[in-house]
């Protein structure tokens, strides 16, 4: 096989795959590859996986599979991310269309691996190197509006039904000069607002120069960075100090994504969170005091294990008393190799899906309350995308809420809007002054 001149890049599961697909494509393209779109053949096609919930790696093999051509030929094939972390060489086993099997710590290597993988030679990398990928990456260049930065990766905290400590490796903090160089160079291309990734965002922790509180105040201080968000929290590290800076700066949207996951203690011990249904309520309190508009999301799995009709009403009551703007929720899933996996009092299918659907009725009840509560204020918007009909455009409000707005203001622009209703999905807002031109 010659060379690929061409790419494309598919990436499943959480932002921090969109960050690492995007990633990979700035180290291609620096390389003089092309991306295509999403339907175009490609000379090289990197899919990168999640490996969160069940079938993952059914789904993964299936969309390999689905990469043949009509003609019988096939582009060259990476698989990356999460399953090909887990999978490691077995995935060339299981499937010969798979040239590239890569990790998400080992993807700065990609352009050796390709070279070798066009010269017939597959090439599997699911090593987690100590000199950290993002040293071996492009700096950043053009981007969106709104930009995520990796700036943790990894957990060391061992849900029991999780997977995560196990693709993703430890925890691993970025330096903070790494991650204040690449946020300029987000502004210079184009970001006003950056959405700080990581599994254990507020983990993060520099020795010599502090922690995500300290890192939210030295980027509020980049000219250009209008924005700033972060996600995911783990309730453990919801220190002080990161709570205070949601009372101070002003760059910091009032937004906290913190999943609970259960609302019964005897749940969240089997799943060794490390937080009781108390100390998740009084971070909340704590939170909401020096910032009552916060809008507060969280994950939530029904079915655990064990878990009681007791158990999950439990679970409805702490939606119901933290009023939660927005929030995910999961059946449970089994995951080989970690310890929920062999637990006993497995759910039966049809109990789940119940539970799962009276979850999500309840969230939904509290988010709709919280979107109708933004009715007739006036907030400030960041557009970042067109709308579906003409004239319209769709911007973010700081409480992460879509709203579509008539204005024929472009993309990046800042704008002051009324809030004149609210729908399923968006609110809709009538343009008030131009709060700045973007
Ligand atoms: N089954 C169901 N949901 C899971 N999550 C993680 N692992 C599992 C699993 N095995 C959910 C958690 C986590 C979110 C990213 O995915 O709620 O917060
Ligand atoms: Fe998984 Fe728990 Fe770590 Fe989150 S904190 S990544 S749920 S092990």
């Amino acid at each position: 096989m010659t060379s690929p001149q061409t790419f494309r890049i598919k990436s499943f599961g959480c932002q921090m795959n969109v960050y690492d697909g995007e990633r990979m494509a700035e180290l291609l393209a620096a390389q003089g590859m092309r991306a295509v779109g999403d339907k175009d053949d490609a000379d090289l096609v990197v899919l990168n996986t999640c490996h969160i919930r069940e079938k993952a790696v059914e789904k993964a093999y299936s969309d390999v599979g689905r990469l043949r051509r009509d003609d019988g030929s096939k582009p060259l094939v990476a698989l990356a991310g999460c399953v090909a972390q887990a999978e490691g060489e077995e995935a060339r086993s299981r499937s010969k269309m798979i040239d590239m099997v890569v990790g998400p710590q080992a993807y700065h290597r990609l352009p050796q691996m390709i070279r070798q993988a066009a010269a017939g030679r597959p090439a599997v990398d699911t090593d987690m190197p100590a000199i950290s990928k993002f040293d071996a990456l492009p700096r950043r260049r053009r981007t969106g509006v709104s930009a995520f930065l990796s700036v943790q990766e990894g957990c060391d905290k061992f849900c029991t039904y999780c997977v995560v400590p196990y693709t993703r490796g430890a925890e691993i903090s970025r330096p903070a000069r790494d991650i204040l160089a690449e946020a300029q160079q987000l502004v210079e291309g184009g970001a006003r607002e950056i959405t700080l990734l990581g599994q254990n965002v507020n983990g993060w922790t520099d020795a010599s120069f502090g922690g995500l509180a300290t890192l939210i105040r030295s980027l509020a201080r980049i000219d250009g960075v209008e924005r700033i968000r972060y996600t995911t929290s783990h309730p453990i590290n919801m220190d002080e100090d990161l709570i205070t800076a949601h009372a101070e700066v002003e760059e910091l949207m009032p937004y906290l994504h913190l999943p609970v996951q259960s609302g019964s203690d005897a749940i969240l011990k089997s799943m060794n969170r490390h937080h009781t249904v108390e100390s998740y309520l009084r971070t909340i309190e704590r939170v909401r005091a020096v910032r009552p508009d916060i809008a507060i999301s969280g994950d939530f799995i029904v079915g655990f294990p064990g878990e009681t009709d007791a158990d999950f009403e439990a679970t409805l009551q702490i939606v119901d008393h933290v009023r939660y703007a927005s929030a995910f929720s999961f059946k449970y899933s089994p995951r080989p190799g970690t310890p929920a996996a062999t637990m006993e009092n497995q759910i039966p299918a049809p109990v789940m899906d119940e539970r799962l659907q009276r979850l999500q009725a309840r969230i939904a009840e509290h988010s709709s309350a919280f979107n109708c509560a933004t009715v007739g204020k006036t907030i400030r918007i960041l557009i970042d995308r067109v709308g579906r009909k003409s004239g319209q455009m769709i911007g973010k409000s700081p409480w992460l809420q879509s709203v579509v707005v008539e204005t024929d203001a472009p993309i990046g622009s800042l704008l002051d809007v009324a809030i004149t209703g609210s729908g399923p999905n968006s609110l809709f807002g009538d343009l008030l002054v131009r709060a700045e031109a973007a």
